[in-house]
């Protein structure tokens, strides 16, 4: 791989000296196959909001750069997550959402499991020999949440979720983002590596020129971080989730500390999700990486769990959704374009901007998990 020492010390360096990231960093089918060791398999990663699960049997299947996932709540009403294939030959269990009762029920040949993950049933397995049923449960994940956001982990020796979020609690905590409830959510496919999104989000550099006809140009400001997330904050008395010219629909949260009061915080949960957080609602970007030139991106929307109730919330809330689409498909578009530019041969990294301070907070990061693992690869 060619990620010349050179080069990394040009990204890495001083903001103002600083050099976009070498193009394998996006571009290596190698390259991803060291960040999904070091970085997804190791990492905390966004699944979905606890009331998306809200009953005994509830259930959703997520695809995650580590194979596909499952989530259920159980009759004790625990929410737990498992890799999603059968005990027996390998099946995948469960697709897209839905309830599944107290059992789940393998396509292929009927095995069953209850909603915590024990195997209940094992047709025609009397006769093999040293079969034992209390080893064939569903294999888990760990599953944690902050505020009714769940994350899970492939890795068991992993730092705890509430360490990884360092001081965002503190952050985000006028906000009470526990009282909101998810109403909404979008996906694409994307052509384009995983952090590409990620670095679109978290700079204001961009927004006057791609998104000129929806949000418009905008100024930001950053916040200093502790633990493995980052923000700023789009400078706006009132809120930006809505477009110029159309106010605000839902009344600010009572509750907003001085800082929360000047804009939208945009954030990074690192690896994979943003969460934005306006005085009136919040909505997040969830990024799963398939391939290094291929990505899902989720967005979803959240309000205040009594606004949610107002008669006329959905009419409320349609040029909101409206926004979140259409800003999140203009990303896409000069995403893509990105990804395709970086193939180029005579690629060179660029001068950063100080406007792209969050975008090499990144690639630091990114780069620094790569370089404790200690892999010859790199
Ligand atoms: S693969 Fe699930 S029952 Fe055979
Ligand atoms: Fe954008």
């Amino acid at each position: 791989m060619d990620l010349s020492s050179g080069e990394l010390s040009a990204a890495l360096g001083p903001l103002r000296r600083a050099r976009s990231m070498p193009a394998d960093v996006y571009t290596s089918e190698e390259f991803y196959k060291i960040e999904q060791d070091y970085i997804f398999l190791k990492q905390w990663f966004f699944l979905c909001r606890e009331d998306q699960l809200p009953n005994a049997g509830d259930y959703r299947a997520s695809t995650t750069p580590g194979g596909p996932v499952l989530m259920v709540r159980g009759e004790d009403r625990q929410l737990r997550c498992f890799a999603n294939y059968c005990r027996h030959r390998g099946s995948l269990l469960l697709e897209g959402e839905g309830n599944c009762g107290k059992r789940i029920m393998c396509p292929y040949h009927a095995w069953s499991y209850f909603s915590d993950g024990r195997l209940y049933g094992c047709p025609a397995m009397e006769d093999a020999e040293g079969f034992d049923r209390t080893e064939n449960g569903l294999v888990p994940l760990r599953l944690d949440s902050w505020s009714g956001f769940v994350f899970a982990n492939f890795d068991r020796s992993a730092k705890p979720l509430i360490e990884h979020l360092g001081d965002l609690p503190a952050r985000l905590g006028s906000h009470h983002l526990e009282r909101m409830r998810c109403t909404w959510k979008k996906t694409f496919e994307t052509s384009c590596n995983w952090k590409l999104i990620l670095e679109n989000a978290m700079e204001t550099y961009h927004t006057g020129i791609v998104h000129k006809n929806t949000v418009g140009a905008q100024q930001q400001r950053s916040f200093e971080t502790q633990g493995d997330w980052l923000c700023m904050q789009v400078i706006s008395g009132t809120s930006i989730a809505t477009l110029p010219g159309v106010p605000p629909l839902f009344p600010s949260i009572a509750t907003l500390d001085e800082d929360a009061k000047q804009g939208t915080y945009f954030t990074v949960v690192l690896p994979t999700c943003q969460f934005a957080v306006a005085q009136d609602t919040m909505w997040w970007l969830n990024v799963t990486p398939l391939a290094h030139d291929r990505s899902v991106l989720e967005v979803g929307g959240c309000f205040p769990e009594e606004v949610t109730e107002w008669a006329d919330f959905e009419v409320r809330a349609k040029p909101y959704y409206e926004r979140w689409e259409a800003v999140a498909r203009e990303d896409i578009g000069i995403l893509e374009k990105q990804q395709i530019a970086l193939t180029s041969k005579l690629f060179k990294p660029g001068p950063l901007s100080v406007r792209d301070d969050m975008v090499q907070k990144i690639g630091q990061w990114v780069i620094e998990k790569l370089r404790t693992s200690q892999d010859t690869r790199i």
